[in-house]
């Protein structure tokens, strides 16, 4: 991936994995199949994916991205002398787009470190970023944060981990607590980790941010089986399916679903396998957890940071920017 670069201060390399994560078709077997049947949200992320979800954050219902932004346009400043890091690495940094708030602040010598297993999304966003700061060097990172996080940071200077969005709720909580840790491990003692988390709130608010009046929060969950479709020559017909969007309040997560319309039988050539659904059986596409200011807390210092601010924009809309710094 090294080699071709298009610009002095941009550079790509892909992620090595740490650890074996299953393929498309080992994570079809062991959700899909049988029921309960459900899909890892990575998957969503395709190009066509990506820019869906470009189009769900421009939408009147889906407050958390629009909420995200205005904390970060306010305190983009404050929040960047705080981390004072040399190496800010963002975790599913799509667009990279609401990021500008804080690297605009950056002094010059700073790397931005985007990480992403869309790799087109990050190669634009990563080339319009190094064009519009020319002050900063950008080191596009391709791959899956699930494999680990072996990033190539030389060893000095301060880090900060970005990890935006409210993509920490699309992890189950014991997932998220070793994924917390596994971040800590790339910082040092006095690193940052600043962190969007989405808030409990009315449920009614919730599950209208995941089925938005426009429906393109439909079309970007449907859109995962065109995924497989194209990649494991899949005959979904997409209009069988229909998009829900469940508040589980005990769980305090919103469960996405595709809902068959009527009974059906998939095929998937690439893997010679058939599925059959009956009417009303739902495949779980993503989980997203919504947090408390105690259930952040709690995830925080099991993992090895401790809370310094946390920015939380008013009701209806609750959603926080979070924080913290690494301890000893
Ligand atoms: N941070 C951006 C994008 C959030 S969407 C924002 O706040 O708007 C989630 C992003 O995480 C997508 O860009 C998606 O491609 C990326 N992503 C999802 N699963 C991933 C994985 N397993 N490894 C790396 N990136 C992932
Ligand atoms: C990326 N992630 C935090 C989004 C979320 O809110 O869980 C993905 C999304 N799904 C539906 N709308 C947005």
């Amino acid at each position: 991936m090294d080699g071709t670069e298009p610009h002095p201060r941009l550079r790509f390399s892909a992620v090595a994995p740490q650890r074996p994560i299953g393929t498309l078709a080992d994570d079809v077997r062991g959700g899909l199949l049988n029921p309960p049947r459900t899909l890892p949200a990575k998957y969503f992320y395709d190009e066509v994916g990506a820019r869906l979800f470009e189009d769900i954050c421009a939408t009147e219902d889906y407050y958390p991205s629009r909420c995200e932004e205005a904390l970060l346009r306010e305190h983009g400043r404050e929040l960047m002398a705080a981390m004072d890091a040399e190496h800010l690495i963002e975790l599913g940094s799509g667009s990279s787009r609401k990021t500008r708030h804080l690297l605009r602040h950056a002094d010059a010598g700073v790397t931005y470190w985007p990480f992403d297993v869309s790799e087109a999304m990050l190669r634009d966003a990563a080339a319009a970023l190094v064009e519009a700061m020319p002050e900063l060097s950008i080191h596009g990172l391709v791959g899956d944060y699930h494999a680990g996080l072996d990033v190539p940071l030389p060893e000095t200077g301060r880090r900060a981990v970005l990890f935006l969005g409210g993509t920490l709720g699309n992890f189950k909580p014991d997932q998220a607590k070793t994924f917390l840790r596994e971040i800590r491990d790339l910082l040092r003692p006095g690193d940052s980790l600043l962190l969007g988390a989405d808030r409990v709130k009315n449920p009614a608010v919730l599950e209208r941010a995941y089925d938005d009046r426009d429906g393109v929060t439909a079309r970007f969950n449907l859109n995962v089986l065109s995924v497989l479709n194209g990649r494991l020559g899949g005959d979904f017909d997409l209009s069988a399916f229909e998009h829900r969007a469940v508040y589980n309040r005990e769980a305090e997560r919103i469960e996405m679903y595709l809902e068959a319309r009527r009974p059906q039988t998939v095929h998937l050539s690439a893997m010679d396998h058939r599925i059959r659904l009956e009417a009303g059986e739902r495949i779980r596409t993503e989980l997203s957890h919504k947090y408390t200011p105690d259930s952040i807390r709690g995830l925080l210092a099991p993992a090895g940071f401790e809370l310094r601010r946390l920015l939380t924009t008013p009701e209806p809309h609750a959603y926080s920017l979070v924080l913290a710094r690494a301890t000893d």
